[in-house]
């Protein structure tokens, strides 16, 4: 093991005995630090994650999610609350899809009082795993909907906003990416065909319909991506775009306006 791994290796150690342990080297503590050692990533062996103030449970293996999200999904929520009429008590019906452990749809619910959120994802344990963070979260129920759902197939409203974090990573690039993502997190939440661009193409051509007039896209890509989606924006007619960089100065995210 190299130096800088070994190191790494350490503070993962001391973070989980903290974060999960209080400090104590138990045996279940023992047993964890064998699946560090293992290349498991540290929040699957936490169990969970902070995402913008909500406790994330992690225990049916979703996607992590990620520091890029939650920077995108605050900034989303900053402008949602100045420019939406938010102040006036205005219900605003948003829908967060390719869901995954629920994280942005749960942020939203819980960072504002008057939202309301549908969340919708493919594949069914992940909807128990979004049941969960719900409850965790302590959600009133009034305000959501859970959609098992084959990007749109199930959607039946229109929305006032619509958040994605679709898979795009390029299968061409799978050797890329982290040892341990490879390894242990769920493929179909990484990616997206060959180009990573067939679930960003199959959802921009159908978002529109699913829009109330003034209604808003948000949605993440890789920094690589944005001429491409620059032309499917245009190809399928919307109307304005503005795209965004994450906190590492890499393009990240696209608002989109009908
Ligand atoms: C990149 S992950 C995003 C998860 C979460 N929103 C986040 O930001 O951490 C993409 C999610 O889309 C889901 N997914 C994959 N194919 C889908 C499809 N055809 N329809 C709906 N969801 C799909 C995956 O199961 C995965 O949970």
């Amino acid at each position: 093991m190299t130096k800088a791994k070994n190191s790494n290796l350490q503070r993962e150690i001391s973070w989980l005995l903290k974060e999960k342990y209080n400090g104590q080297l138990t045996n279940k503590a023992k047993k964890d630090i064998a699946r560090l050692k293992n290349g498991q990533p540290l929040d699957y062996v936490i169990g969970f994650t902070d995402f913008l103030g909500c406790r994330i449970d992690l225990s049916y293996k979703p996607l992590i999610p990620r520091v890029e999200t939650e920077f995108w999904v605050k900034e989303a929520l900053d402008d949602i609350k100045e420019s939406f009429d938010y102040a006036q008590d205005k219900t605003l019906r948003v829908l967060d899809i390719f869901a995954g452990s629920g994280c942005i749809g749960i942020a939203v619910l819980k960072n504002t009082n008057t939202l309301l959120c549908d969340i919708a994802e493919k594949d069914s344990k992940l909807i128990n795993q979004i049941k969960k963070n719900l409850k965790l979260n302590k959600i009133d129920k009034k305000r959501y909907k859970l959609i098992e759902s084959d990007i749109f197939k199930n959607i039946k409203k229109k929305y006032d906003l619509i958040l994605a974090n679709p898979p795009y990573i390029p299968i061409k690039n799978k050797n890329k990416i982290q040892k341990s993502t490879l390894k242990y997190e769920p493929k179909d939440a990484l990616f997206g065909g060959q180009d990573g661009l067939y679930f960003i193409k199959k959802f921009l051509k159908k978002a529109k319909n699913y829009l109330t007039e003034n209604g808003t896209i948000y949605m993440e890509f890789d920094f690589l991506q944005k001429g491409k989606i620059e032309k499917f924006l245009k190809n399928f007619e919307y109307k304005s775009w503005q795209f965004h960089k994450d906190q590492f100065n890499k393009w990240r995210y696209v608002k989109i306006m009908l």
